[in-house]
Protein backbone atom coordinates (compact mmCIF):
# COMPACT_ATOMS: atom_id res chain seq x y z
CA UNK A 1 0.00 0.00 0.00
CA UNK A 2 1.28 3.40 -0.77
CA UNK A 3 1.27 4.99 2.65
CA UNK A 4 0.49 9.23 1.99
CA UNK A 5 3.30 10.75 4.03
CA UNK A 6 2.03 12.18 7.72
CA UNK A 7 0.40 14.95 7.51
CA UNK A 8 -1.50 16.98 4.44
CA UNK A 9 -0.78 14.39 1.77
CA UNK A 10 1.30 16.43 -0.76
CA UNK A 11 2.63 13.96 -3.25
CA UNK A 12 0.48 13.67 -6.47
CA UNK A 13 2.81 12.97 -9.43
CA UNK A 14 -0.40 10.06 -10.29
CA UNK A 15 -1.00 10.17 -14.48
CA UNK A 16 -5.12 10.51 -13.96
CA UNK A 17 -4.87 13.39 -11.30
CA UNK A 18 -4.80 16.89 -12.92
CA UNK A 19 -1.81 18.98 -13.20
CA UNK A 20 -0.35 20.04 -9.65
CA UNK A 21 -3.12 19.24 -7.76
CA UNK A 22 -2.53 16.68 -4.36
CA UNK A 23 -5.28 15.86 -1.42
CA UNK A 24 -3.96 19.03 0.09
CA UNK A 25 -3.86 21.90 -3.34
CA UNK A 26 -7.36 22.98 -1.80
CA UNK A 27 -6.07 25.14 1.29
CA UNK A 28 -3.87 27.02 -1.47
CA UNK A 29 -7.68 28.47 -2.49
CA UNK A 30 -8.64 30.59 0.28
CA UNK A 31 -11.23 29.93 3.06
CA UNK A 32 -12.85 27.05 3.02
CA UNK A 33 -14.26 26.73 6.70
CA UNK A 34 -16.88 28.51 8.41
CA UNK A 35 -15.69 27.53 11.37
CA UNK A 36 -11.21 27.40 12.57
CA UNK A 37 -9.79 25.23 14.99
CA UNK A 38 -7.93 27.58 17.17
CA UNK A 39 -4.94 25.14 17.95
CA UNK A 40 -3.21 24.73 14.79
CA UNK A 41 -0.66 22.55 16.45
CA UNK A 42 -3.73 19.99 17.54
CA UNK A 43 -5.03 20.12 13.94
CA UNK A 44 -1.71 19.18 12.25
CA UNK A 45 -1.74 16.40 14.92
CA UNK A 46 -5.40 14.55 14.37
CA UNK A 47 -4.85 15.10 10.39
CA UNK A 48 -0.97 13.17 10.57
CA UNK A 49 -3.24 10.65 12.71
CA UNK A 50 -5.97 10.08 10.46
CA UNK A 51 -3.38 10.02 7.31
CA UNK A 52 -1.89 6.49 8.63
CA UNK A 53 -5.08 5.22 9.88
CA UNK A 54 -6.66 2.47 7.38
CA UNK A 55 -9.17 3.61 4.97
CA UNK A 56 -13.22 3.05 5.72
CA UNK A 57 -13.96 2.26 2.04
CA UNK A 58 -11.97 0.17 -0.97
CA UNK A 59 -10.87 1.58 -4.14
CA UNK A 60 -13.06 -2.06 -6.09
CA UNK A 61 -16.01 -0.97 -4.06
CA UNK A 62 -15.80 2.74 -5.78
CA UNK A 63 -14.95 1.23 -8.80
CA UNK A 64 -17.40 -0.64 -8.80
CA UNK A 65 -20.17 1.55 -7.43
CA UNK A 66 -19.04 3.80 -10.67
CA UNK A 67 -20.42 1.32 -13.09
CA UNK A 68 -23.82 0.97 -11.28
CA UNK A 69 -23.59 4.38 -11.39
CA UNK A 70 -23.16 4.66 -15.61
CA UNK A 71 -25.70 2.38 -15.78
CA UNK A 72 -28.17 4.17 -13.77
CA UNK A 73 -26.82 7.16 -16.22
CA UNK A 74 -27.95 5.07 -18.98
CA UNK A 75 -31.50 4.36 -17.12
CA UNK A 76 -30.50 0.77 -16.11
CA UNK A 77 -30.61 1.58 -12.49
CA UNK A 78 -32.02 3.54 -10.08
CA UNK A 79 -30.11 5.40 -6.87
CA UNK A 80 -31.72 5.51 -3.50
CA UNK A 81 -29.60 7.72 -0.86
CA UNK A 82 -31.54 8.44 2.27
CA UNK A 83 -30.71 8.93 5.88
CA UNK A 84 -30.45 11.68 8.46
CA UNK A 85 -29.28 15.27 8.17
CA UNK A 86 -27.02 15.10 10.48
CA UNK A 87 -25.38 12.10 11.75
CA UNK A 88 -24.53 11.91 15.67
CA UNK A 89 -21.93 9.74 17.61
CA UNK A 90 -24.66 9.32 20.42
CA UNK A 91 -26.62 8.01 17.75
CA UNK A 92 -24.47 5.06 16.91
CA UNK A 93 -26.33 2.39 17.68
CA UNK A 94 -27.49 -1.05 16.83
CA UNK A 95 -31.23 -0.08 16.86
CA UNK A 96 -31.10 3.33 14.88
CA UNK A 97 -28.53 1.59 12.82
CA UNK A 98 -30.56 -1.17 11.68
CA UNK A 99 -33.69 0.22 11.66
CA UNK A 100 -32.18 3.27 9.08
CA UNK A 101 -31.32 0.19 6.87
CA UNK A 102 -34.89 -1.60 7.42
CA UNK A 103 -36.36 1.47 5.93
CA UNK A 104 -33.73 2.10 3.19
CA UNK A 105 -34.13 -1.90 2.18
CA UNK A 106 -37.91 -1.67 2.15
CA UNK A 107 -38.30 1.43 0.18
CA UNK A 108 -35.86 0.40 -2.52
CA UNK A 109 -37.86 -3.04 -3.00
CA UNK A 110 -40.88 -1.17 -3.77
CA UNK A 111 -38.99 0.97 -6.34
CA UNK A 112 -37.56 -2.35 -7.81
CA UNK A 113 -40.88 -3.11 -8.40
CA UNK A 114 -42.38 -0.50 -9.83
CA UNK A 115 -39.13 0.78 -11.72
CA UNK A 116 -38.48 -2.71 -12.85
CA UNK A 117 -34.86 -2.18 -12.30
CA UNK A 118 -32.48 -2.83 -9.69
CA UNK A 119 -31.72 0.50 -7.10
CA UNK A 120 -28.54 1.57 -5.84
CA UNK A 121 -28.50 1.56 -2.26
CA UNK A 122 -26.92 4.23 -0.65
CA UNK A 123 -26.98 5.93 2.72
CA UNK A 124 -26.35 9.12 4.11
CA UNK A 125 -24.37 7.49 6.88
CA UNK A 126 -21.05 6.45 8.27
CA UNK A 127 -19.26 9.99 8.09
CA UNK A 128 -22.51 12.37 7.50
CA UNK A 129 -20.99 14.27 10.97
CA UNK A 130 -20.41 18.31 9.10
CA UNK A 131 -23.12 20.77 8.86
CA UNK A 132 -22.57 23.57 6.90
CA UNK A 133 -24.73 26.37 8.58
CA UNK A 134 -27.03 29.05 7.23
CA UNK A 135 -23.94 31.77 9.76
CA UNK A 136 -20.60 30.97 11.64
CA UNK A 137 -22.25 32.50 14.53
CA UNK A 138 -25.20 31.76 16.63
CA UNK A 139 -26.47 34.15 19.40
CA UNK A 140 -28.82 33.31 22.68
CA UNK A 141 -29.51 35.10 25.60
CA UNK A 142 -28.07 33.50 28.62
CA UNK A 143 -28.87 34.54 32.12
CA UNK A 144 -30.00 38.25 30.50
CA UNK A 145 -27.12 38.37 28.75
CA UNK A 146 -26.18 38.65 24.34
CA UNK A 147 -23.93 35.69 23.85
CA UNK A 148 -22.61 34.20 20.70
CA UNK A 149 -20.43 31.11 20.12
CA UNK A 150 -19.87 29.30 16.98
CA UNK A 151 -22.68 27.61 15.20
CA UNK A 152 -23.11 23.75 15.35
CA UNK A 153 -21.32 22.41 12.62
CA UNK A 154 -21.74 19.01 13.17
CA UNK A 155 -20.03 15.98 15.64
CA UNK A 156 -17.00 16.24 13.54
CA UNK A 157 -16.19 19.47 14.24
CA UNK A 158 -17.74 20.68 17.40
CA UNK A 159 -20.79 19.71 19.68
CA UNK A 160 -24.26 21.02 19.85
CA UNK A 161 -24.82 22.46 23.70
CA UNK A 162 -25.01 26.00 23.84
CA UNK A 163 -21.06 26.47 25.98
CA UNK A 164 -17.87 27.99 24.33
CA UNK A 165 -16.37 24.76 25.68
CA UNK A 166 -18.93 22.16 23.35
CA UNK A 167 -19.21 24.93 20.52
CA UNK A 168 -15.15 25.31 20.05
CA UNK A 169 -13.87 23.46 16.93
CA UNK A 170 -12.00 20.45 17.90
CA UNK A 171 -9.80 18.33 15.25
CA UNK A 172 -10.13 15.35 17.84
CA UNK A 173 -13.53 15.23 16.98
CA UNK A 174 -12.44 14.00 13.40
CA UNK A 175 -10.58 11.06 14.88
CA UNK A 176 -13.80 10.00 16.79
CA UNK A 177 -16.09 10.79 13.54
CA UNK A 178 -13.90 8.56 12.00
CA UNK A 179 -14.21 6.23 14.23
CA UNK A 180 -17.93 6.34 14.69
CA UNK A 181 -18.13 5.60 10.96
CA UNK A 182 -15.75 2.78 10.85
CA UNK A 183 -17.66 1.10 13.81
CA UNK A 184 -20.76 2.17 11.60
CA UNK A 185 -19.88 0.78 8.83
CA UNK A 186 -18.45 -2.46 10.50
CA UNK A 187 -22.39 -2.72 11.56
CA UNK A 188 -23.60 -2.69 8.31
CA UNK A 189 -21.39 -4.77 6.55
CA UNK A 190 -22.10 -7.61 9.16
CA UNK A 191 -25.81 -7.54 9.02
CA UNK A 192 -25.13 -7.36 5.21
CA UNK A 193 -23.40 -10.42 5.00
CA UNK A 194 -25.69 -12.38 7.93
CA UNK A 195 -28.49 -11.81 5.55
CA UNK A 196 -30.40 -9.53 7.61
CA UNK A 197 -33.03 -8.88 5.86
CA UNK A 198 -34.51 -11.74 3.74
CA UNK A 199 -36.09 -10.29 0.85
CA UNK A 200 -38.24 -12.80 -0.25
CA UNK A 201 -40.93 -12.66 2.49
CA UNK A 202 -41.81 -8.86 2.05
CA UNK A 203 -45.19 -9.61 4.06
CA UNK A 204 -43.67 -9.48 7.33
CA UNK A 205 -42.96 -5.88 6.32
CA UNK A 206 -43.83 -3.57 8.87
CA UNK A 207 -46.91 -1.62 6.98
CA UNK A 208 -48.43 -0.32 10.71
CA UNK A 209 -49.06 2.83 8.23
CA UNK A 210 -51.79 0.82 6.35
CA UNK A 211 -53.86 1.03 9.55
CA UNK A 212 -53.93 4.81 10.07
CA UNK A 213 -57.63 6.33 9.68
CA UNK A 214 -56.04 9.00 7.29
CA UNK A 215 -55.39 6.67 4.87
CA UNK A 216 -58.03 6.55 2.23
CA UNK A 217 -59.43 3.08 1.40
CA UNK A 218 -58.94 3.39 -2.21
CA UNK A 219 -54.85 4.04 -1.02
CA UNK A 220 -55.29 1.12 1.41
CA UNK A 221 -55.93 -0.91 -0.92
CA UNK A 222 -53.34 0.07 -3.71
CA UNK A 223 -50.68 -0.28 -1.29
CA UNK A 224 -51.88 -3.72 -0.17
CA UNK A 225 -52.03 -4.86 -3.60
CA UNK A 226 -48.90 -3.43 -4.33
CA UNK A 227 -46.97 -5.48 -1.25
CA UNK A 228 -48.64 -8.71 -2.44
CA UNK A 229 -47.62 -8.20 -5.76
CA UNK A 230 -44.09 -7.76 -4.83
CA UNK A 231 -43.98 -11.11 -2.63
CA UNK A 232 -45.93 -12.74 -5.73
CA UNK A 233 -42.44 -11.74 -7.77
CA UNK A 234 -40.50 -12.23 -5.42
CA UNK A 235 -40.95 -15.82 -4.94
CA UNK A 236 -41.43 -15.95 -8.47
CA UNK A 237 -38.06 -15.26 -9.31
CA UNK A 238 -36.56 -17.23 -6.81
CA UNK A 239 -38.41 -20.34 -8.31
CA UNK A 240 -36.90 -19.90 -11.23
CA UNK A 241 -33.43 -19.75 -9.50
CA UNK A 242 -32.53 -17.06 -11.73
CA UNK A 243 -29.34 -15.59 -11.29
CA UNK A 244 -30.50 -12.37 -11.54
CA UNK A 245 -32.86 -12.11 -8.79
CA UNK A 246 -29.34 -12.53 -6.84
CA UNK A 247 -28.61 -8.87 -8.08
CA UNK A 248 -31.41 -7.93 -7.36
CA UNK A 249 -32.06 -9.56 -3.62
CA UNK A 250 -28.55 -9.27 -2.78
CA UNK A 251 -28.39 -6.44 -0.39
CA UNK A 252 -25.47 -4.05 -0.51
CA UNK A 253 -25.05 -0.59 1.08
CA UNK A 254 -23.16 2.53 -0.25
CA UNK A 255 -22.01 4.99 1.76
CA UNK A 256 -22.25 8.50 1.35
CA UNK A 257 -21.93 12.24 3.29
CA UNK A 258 -20.97 15.79 2.63
CA UNK A 259 -17.58 16.14 2.29
CA UNK A 260 -17.13 19.95 4.21
CA UNK A 261 -14.48 19.58 6.27
CA UNK A 262 -11.66 19.26 3.80
CA UNK A 263 -9.20 18.32 6.33
CA UNK A 264 -11.03 15.41 7.30
CA UNK A 265 -11.12 14.39 3.48
CA UNK A 266 -7.93 14.72 1.78
CA UNK A 267 -6.57 12.96 5.20
CA UNK A 268 -8.69 9.80 3.95
CA UNK A 269 -7.79 10.82 0.24
CA UNK A 270 -5.05 7.91 -0.68
CA UNK A 271 -2.86 6.22 -3.62
CA UNK A 272 -3.56 2.28 -3.55
CA UNK A 273 -1.33 -0.37 -5.42
CA UNK A 274 -2.21 -1.06 -8.75
CA UNK A 275 -4.66 1.70 -9.35
CA UNK A 276 -4.01 5.27 -10.73
CA UNK A 277 -5.81 7.81 -9.06
CA UNK A 278 -6.38 9.56 -6.01
CA UNK A 279 -9.09 7.55 -3.85
CA UNK A 280 -11.21 9.27 -0.66
CA UNK A 281 -11.35 6.08 1.09
CA UNK A 282 -13.36 7.77 3.60
CA UNK A 283 -16.67 7.00 1.84
CA UNK A 284 -17.91 6.01 -1.43
CA UNK A 285 -19.81 8.61 -3.26
CA UNK A 286 -18.77 12.34 -0.93
CA UNK A 287 -21.12 14.92 -2.17
CA UNK A 288 -20.41 18.90 -2.56
CA UNK A 289 -23.08 21.04 -0.85
CA UNK A 290 -25.04 23.58 -2.34
CA UNK A 291 -23.42 26.25 -0.26
CA UNK A 292 -19.32 24.77 -1.19
CA UNK A 293 -19.68 24.46 -4.90
CA UNK A 294 -18.26 27.45 -5.86
CA UNK A 295 -15.93 27.07 -9.27
CA UNK A 296 -13.22 28.54 -8.28
CA UNK A 297 -13.31 27.34 -4.18
CA UNK A 298 -11.54 24.71 -2.79
CA UNK A 299 -13.96 22.16 -2.28
CA UNK A 300 -13.99 21.90 -6.27
CA UNK A 301 -10.29 22.09 -6.04
CA UNK A 302 -10.56 19.13 -3.69
CA UNK A 303 -12.99 17.13 -5.76
CA UNK A 304 -11.41 17.42 -9.00
CA UNK A 305 -8.42 15.06 -8.13
CA UNK A 306 -10.61 12.05 -6.81
CA UNK A 307 -11.73 9.53 -8.34
CA UNK A 308 -14.92 8.69 -6.33
CA UNK A 309 -18.10 9.63 -7.95
CA UNK A 310 -19.07 12.89 -6.72
CA UNK A 311 -23.02 14.34 -5.89
CA UNK A 312 -23.29 18.04 -6.70
CA UNK A 313 -25.85 19.62 -5.07
CA UNK A 314 -27.52 22.07 -6.99
CA UNK A 315 -29.85 25.04 -5.53
CA UNK A 316 -32.61 27.26 -7.48
CA UNK A 317 -30.30 30.27 -7.72
CA UNK A 318 -28.09 28.26 -10.10
CA UNK A 319 -26.85 29.36 -13.55
CA UNK A 320 -26.88 26.70 -16.03
CA UNK A 321 -23.24 27.88 -17.72
CA UNK A 322 -22.02 27.32 -13.81
CA UNK A 323 -23.58 23.84 -14.07
CA UNK A 324 -22.01 23.30 -17.24
CA UNK A 325 -18.42 24.69 -16.14
CA UNK A 326 -18.76 22.60 -12.64
CA UNK A 327 -19.46 19.68 -14.74
CA UNK A 328 -16.63 20.12 -17.14
CA UNK A 329 -14.38 20.86 -14.14
CA UNK A 330 -15.40 17.61 -12.27
CA UNK A 331 -15.56 15.34 -15.13
CA UNK A 332 -12.98 16.98 -17.88
CA UNK A 333 -13.10 13.38 -19.95
CA UNK A 334 -16.47 13.17 -19.50
CA UNK A 335 -16.17 9.57 -17.96
CA UNK A 336 -19.34 7.38 -16.84
CA UNK A 337 -20.26 7.28 -13.54
CA UNK A 338 -18.49 10.17 -12.19
CA UNK A 339 -21.25 13.03 -11.65
CA UNK A 340 -24.55 12.63 -9.97
CA UNK A 341 -26.59 16.19 -10.20
CA UNK A 342 -28.50 16.12 -7.13
CA UNK A 343 -31.12 18.89 -7.17
CA UNK A 344 -32.92 20.43 -4.72
CA UNK A 345 -35.28 23.40 -6.04
CA UNK A 346 -38.13 23.40 -4.37
CA UNK A 347 -41.53 22.34 -4.97
CA UNK A 348 -42.81 25.81 -5.91
CA UNK A 349 -39.64 26.18 -8.31
CA UNK A 350 -38.43 22.90 -10.39
CA UNK A 351 -41.27 23.60 -13.68
CA UNK A 352 -39.43 26.44 -14.17
CA UNK A 353 -35.21 26.16 -13.15
CA UNK A 354 -35.08 22.17 -14.70
CA UNK A 355 -35.86 22.13 -17.67
CA UNK A 356 -33.16 24.50 -18.92
CA UNK A 357 -30.59 22.73 -16.57
CA UNK A 358 -31.30 19.63 -18.10
CA UNK A 359 -31.32 20.51 -21.39
CA UNK A 360 -27.80 22.42 -21.31
CA UNK A 361 -26.20 19.28 -19.89
CA UNK A 362 -28.02 17.51 -22.65
CA UNK A 363 -27.03 19.20 -25.59
CA UNK A 364 -23.36 19.10 -24.33
CA UNK A 365 -23.31 15.68 -24.18
CA UNK A 366 -21.96 15.61 -20.76
CA UNK A 367 -23.10 12.03 -18.85
CA UNK A 368 -24.55 12.60 -15.29
CA UNK A 369 -27.09 11.01 -13.56
CA UNK A 370 -29.88 13.42 -12.22
CA UNK A 371 -31.49 12.70 -8.91
CA UNK A 372 -34.23 14.74 -6.73
CA UNK A 373 -33.79 16.24 -3.29
CA UNK A 374 -37.04 16.91 -2.50
CA UNK A 375 -36.37 17.99 0.87
CA UNK A 376 -33.76 20.85 0.98
CA UNK A 377 -35.72 23.73 -1.63
CA UNK A 378 -38.77 22.86 1.50
CA UNK A 379 -37.79 23.53 4.37
CA UNK A 380 -40.36 26.16 6.15
CA UNK A 381 -40.71 27.43 10.00
CA UNK A 382 -43.95 27.24 11.96
CA UNK A 383 -45.55 30.28 13.72
CA UNK A 384 -43.73 28.64 16.92
CA UNK A 385 -40.39 28.64 15.11
CA UNK A 386 -40.00 24.83 14.90
CA UNK A 387 -38.04 23.78 11.56
CA UNK A 388 -40.18 21.49 9.57
CA UNK A 389 -41.21 20.33 6.35
CA UNK A 390 -44.33 19.69 4.19
CA UNK A 391 -45.14 16.14 3.12
CA UNK A 392 -47.36 17.25 0.30
CA UNK A 393 -44.38 20.01 -0.84
CA UNK A 394 -41.97 16.81 -0.64
CA UNK A 395 -44.18 14.87 -3.14
CA UNK A 396 -44.92 17.76 -5.20
CA UNK A 397 -40.99 18.72 -5.74
CA UNK A 398 -40.85 14.95 -6.11
CA UNK A 399 -43.82 14.67 -8.52
CA UNK A 400 -43.05 17.57 -10.52
CA UNK A 401 -39.27 16.67 -10.96
CA UNK A 402 -40.04 12.99 -12.36
CA UNK A 403 -42.11 14.51 -14.94
CA UNK A 404 -39.99 17.05 -16.37
CA UNK A 405 -37.63 14.49 -16.99
CA UNK A 406 -40.29 12.34 -18.40
CA UNK A 407 -41.37 15.44 -20.45
CA UNK A 408 -37.84 15.88 -21.61
CA UNK A 409 -37.16 12.23 -22.72
CA UNK A 410 -34.36 9.97 -21.74
CA UNK A 411 -33.57 7.99 -19.79
CA UNK A 412 -35.81 10.11 -16.79
CA UNK A 413 -35.19 10.84 -12.84
CA UNK A 414 -32.14 8.57 -12.19
CA UNK A 415 -32.53 8.41 -8.39
CA UNK A 416 -33.99 10.21 -5.12
CA UNK A 417 -32.47 11.78 -2.30
CA UNK A 418 -34.45 12.16 1.32
CA UNK A 419 -33.90 13.04 4.64
CA UNK A 420 -35.34 10.29 6.41
CA UNK A 421 -34.75 8.14 10.08
CA UNK A 422 -36.28 4.89 11.05
CA UNK A 423 -37.47 6.00 14.13
CA UNK A 424 -41.21 7.39 14.70
CA UNK A 425 -40.16 10.99 14.81
CA UNK A 426 -42.24 14.20 14.43
CA UNK A 427 -40.32 16.41 12.38
CA UNK A 428 -42.53 16.98 8.81
CA UNK A 429 -45.87 17.63 9.03
CA UNK A 430 -48.65 15.75 6.96
CA UNK A 431 -48.53 12.27 5.43
CA UNK A 432 -51.37 9.67 5.68
CA UNK A 433 -50.93 9.88 9.43
CA UNK A 434 -52.04 13.30 9.60
CA UNK A 435 -49.12 14.95 11.87
CA UNK A 436 -49.54 18.32 12.43
CA UNK A 437 -47.27 21.33 13.49
CA UNK A 438 -49.08 21.08 17.07
CA UNK A 439 -47.68 16.90 16.80
CA UNK A 440 -44.38 18.25 16.10
CA UNK A 441 -42.90 18.66 20.13
CA UNK A 442 -43.86 14.99 20.73
CA UNK A 443 -40.50 13.53 18.80
CA UNK A 444 -38.69 15.89 16.97
CA UNK A 445 -34.48 15.02 17.59
CA UNK A 446 -33.00 16.27 14.93
CA UNK A 447 -30.54 18.73 15.44
CA UNK A 448 -30.52 20.13 12.30
CA UNK A 449 -33.25 19.31 9.46
CA UNK A 450 -36.28 17.71 9.83
CA UNK A 451 -36.52 13.87 8.21
CA UNK A 452 -39.21 12.14 7.11
CA UNK A 453 -40.14 8.97 9.57
CA UNK A 454 -41.06 5.71 8.80
CA UNK A 455 -44.02 6.10 7.40
CA UNK A 456 -43.76 9.12 5.88
CA UNK A 457 -40.98 7.28 4.04
CA UNK A 458 -42.68 4.44 3.17
CA UNK A 459 -45.99 6.00 1.91
CA UNK A 460 -43.00 8.41 -0.21
CA UNK A 461 -41.72 5.45 -1.48
CA UNK A 462 -45.38 3.94 -2.43
CA UNK A 463 -46.27 7.26 -4.72
CA UNK A 464 -43.17 7.36 -6.48
CA UNK A 465 -43.56 3.97 -7.19
CA UNK A 466 -47.21 4.56 -8.53
CA UNK A 467 -45.66 7.63 -10.54
CA UNK A 468 -43.19 5.40 -11.84
CA UNK A 469 -45.94 2.85 -12.52
CA UNK A 470 -47.84 5.04 -14.67
CA UNK A 471 -44.89 5.84 -16.42
CA UNK A 472 -44.08 2.39 -17.64
CA UNK A 473 -47.75 2.43 -18.82
C1 LIG B 1 -27.82 18.47 3.29
O1 LIG B 1 -27.90 17.63 2.40
O2 LIG B 1 -28.00 18.22 4.51
C2 LIG B 1 -27.55 19.89 2.91
C3 LIG B 1 -27.06 20.77 3.75
O3 LIG B 1 -27.91 20.10 1.64
P1 LIG B 1 -27.70 21.36 0.67
O4 LIG B 1 -26.22 21.50 0.50
O5 LIG B 1 -28.40 20.90 -0.57
O6 LIG B 1 -28.35 22.54 1.31
CO1 LIG C 1 -30.10 18.64 5.65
Amino acid sequence: MTTAPPGQPERASDPRAPQGWSPAAWTRKGEAHQFAYPDAQALSRAVTRLSLLPPLVTSWEIHRLRHEIAEAQEGRRFLLQGGDCAETLEECTSGVIANKLKILIQMSLVLVHAGRKPVIRMGRFAGQYAKPRSAPTESRTVNGQEVELPSYFGDLINAAPFTPEARTPDPDRMIQGYQHAALTLNFIRSLCDAGFADLHHPENWDLRFFQHAGLTPELRIQYEAMSRDLAGALKFMEALGERSVDALSRVTFFTSHEALNLHYESALSRRVPRREGWFNLSTHMPWIGERTRRLDGPHIEYFRGIENPVGIKIGPDIDPVDLLNLVDKLNPRNEPGKIVLITRLGAANVARVLPPLVQIVRSAGKRVLWVCDPMHGNGITTAHGVKTRSFDAILKDLEQSFDVHQRLGGPGLGGVHFELTGEDVTECVGGASGLGEDDLSANYTSLCDPRLNYEQSMELAFLLAGRMRQAEG
